[in-house]
């Protein structure tokens, strides 16, 4: 089955039970800033879902493109991606449970053909928020659905939304396509990752509002919100291996051999990163997005380092970003009009932020070159400066090796490898973060603000006051705003003196460590902590040489040489007895 005819089947199927059809929302939330992007369909109906009267009416379909980044390093695997459609139908306060089960069971019988044997369903066990739904249960029954093919779970994994911090959610009945192998274990079910059971659709029965306290109420009207993965979907009719089998990646990887000379199956991780990324950055580009240093467009520069990494993996030299652009906008167009309404500047962006990479790389590259220069008669690279490398420039310890290795160096692996888990779990945190509680950004500008802080929190110690504290703080990717007690002006010259005592720590280049312990152990080593009363047991202390010792969430620079110089930009009154310092980053030589 072709995309498209899915795509349409799913639509046509709705609009004969009453739904009217709304066109793909962008991939930026408009009324949402607690998000990136569009998460999933519901997202720009949640003014709707609360309430507020569509004028399509109560019964609604489409399919939504999205983007979710919280795992952009695991896309290479069989199923991770970054942006994906989600075909979709809703209630509006119309129907409930009984029809929206009933048309769902339907459309996999009469559209997707998949056997009532090979399907699998959950429904929410009930806690403190919402009774068990034995209803959901029951009507899969009434469905031909055995007791063995219906699985109660928690909240965990039976409860969606809300999508940002606050917002409508509710207890869910999924549904998955089970591939009948034997169970890998007796407690083998959907929620078992081992590859039996394959999400395909979710109904959420959406009759909750989470506010900002954590709180539910009951919403004013009982909602359908659906969703189905268009890729997913399309695999197991298609009975393709993964997604990338797809007629949806057909075009993308097709071209991608034709540039590299390289089959699919030589390298599928490489084809699968590249063809992910750029369909990504594609969408997004045609949204108004543009590589950054912050927030969404930090994303999709992400996105397009990465892939061009695995462009060169695959032998593809020069600037051939485009030509895969062209591929999915040829594509995509008919299901996306926008694509095709934004070609140029799709093509135009994407061309040059990979050029810009490209003289990144040539950077990194002399720097490799430095370190090596200075390693002596060492002969092995020791994993903080492999990663350094990959952290500044975004070199990838393949590449590390290989140009370590033809110079007859060996590389801490190992090292590298407790390094790199260690911030891809940080970087795990920070997007659960924006996620749950809005724009944490952590592109280069805000780390080394971050880290500026901790220094300038020292430095007033260390010369206006030992008794100063931290009361606030708060980075843009501009300047960082730090407020402190004091009852008094901060002078001029001790304004000239905290500059120099910060600019000589950046110019020692001292090492800012990063070590978990427990806040007893963190009180101990004399780490300084702003709001002790949220901590939970274990805590992440970051020492700067031996001038600073806090705990902090991060993240940090490794080494204070990053910052290159430290300027105050303002010193004022914030409020009795607190003084506010803005101040940047940067070489002001
Ligand atoms: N909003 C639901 C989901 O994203 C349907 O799974």
């Amino acid at each position: 089955m072709e995309a498209q005819e899915l795509r349409d089947a799913y639509i046509n199927f709705f609009k004969a039970r009453g739904h009217v059809q709304i066109r793909s929302a962008s991939l930026i939330p408009e009324n949402d800033p607690t998000v990136l992007f569009t998460t999933a369909g519901m997202h720009p109906l949640v003014p709707y879902l609360l309430g507020e009267k569509h004028p399509a009416g109560t019964r609604l379909c489409d399919y939504q493109k999205c983007v979710r980044t919280g795992d952009i390093d695991e896309v290479g695997d069989a199923s991770h991606l970054t942006f994906f459609e989600m075909l979709g139908n809703w209630s509006l306060g119309d129907y409930f449970k009984k029809e929206s089960i009933s048309y769902s069971f339907d459309l996999l019988q009469t559209v997707l053909h998949i056997d009532k044997e090979h399907l699998a369903v959950t429904a929410f066990a009930g806690d403190e928020n919402a009774p068990r739904d034995t209803e959901t249960a029951e009507l899969w029954k009434s469905h031909g659905l055995r007791d063995d093919q219906i699985f109660f779970y928690g909240k965990k994994d039976n409860w969606w939304g809300p999508a940002g911090q606050t917002g409508p959610c509710g207890p869910d009945t999924e549904i998955f396509y089970d591939d009948g192998r034997p169970k890998c274990s007796p407690d083998c079910g959907p929620s078992c990752h081992c590859g039996k059971y394959t999400e395909i659709w979710n109904n959420v029965f959406m009759q909750y509002f989470k506010d900002k306290d954590g709180k539910f109420s009951p919403l004013k009207q009982k909602n359908v919100d659906t969703g189905m993965g268009l890729e997913r979907a399309l695999r197991i009719v298609n009975k393709a291996e993964t997604v990338y089998e797809t007629p949806l990646f057909a075009g993308i990887i097709g071209k991608l051999e034709e540039l590299s000379g390289k089959k699919y199956a030589d390298d599928k991780k490489s084809f699968r990163i590249i063809s992910d990324h750029l369909r990504a950055a594609t969408f997004l580009l045609a949204d108004g997005v543009v590589p950054a240093r912050m927030g969404g467009g930090y994303i999709l520069r992400r996105l397009i380092r990465r892939a061009s990494r695995y462009m060169s993996r695959l032998g593809i030299e020069g600037v051939h970003m485009q030509e895969i652009a062209e591929v999915v906008v040829h594509e995509y167009s008919q299901a996306y009009p926008e694509l095709e309404e934004h070609k140029d500047t799709i093509y135009q962006q994407i061309t040059a932020e990979e050029e810009k990479f490209h003289s990144t790389l040539n950077k990194g590259l002399r720097r490799f070159s430095e370190m090596v220069a200075q390693q002596g008669d060492r002969k092995n690279l020791d994993g903080e400066a492999v990663f350094h490398l990959y952290d500044t420039f975004g070199f990838p310890i393949e590449l590390t090796k290989e140009l370590a290795e033809e110079k007859g160096y060996e590389v801490d692996v190992d090292d590298f490898n407790d390094r790199f888990k260690k911030h891809q779990d940080e970087s795990r945190m920070d997007t659960n973060q924006t996620f749950k509680g809005g724009l944490v950004d952590h592109s280069e500008e805000t780390t080394k603000l971050h880290t500026a802080t901790h220094l300038l929190d020292a430095a007033l110690r260390a010369i206006v006051d030992p008794n100063i504290f931290q009361k606030g703080s708060n980075i843009t990717a501009e300047r960082l705003r730090f407020d402190f007690n004091l009852d008094r002006k901060v002078t001029p010259e001790e304004i000239k003196k905290i500059e120099k005592w910060i600019n000589d720590a950046i110019k020692a280049d001292l090492p800012v460590v990063c070590e978990e312990m427990s806040y007893e152990d963190a009180k101990k080593k004399g780490a300084i902590g702003v709001f002790s009363n949220k901590y939970g047991e274990r805590v992440k202390v970051y020492s700067i040489g031996n001038i600073s010792c806090e705990i902090c969430g991060g993240p940090h620079v490794t080494h204070t040489g990053e910052l290159q110089g430290f300027k105050i930009l303002k010193e004022q009154s914030a409020a009795a007895g607190i003084r506010r310092i803005k101040a940047v980053v940067g070489n002001f030589d």
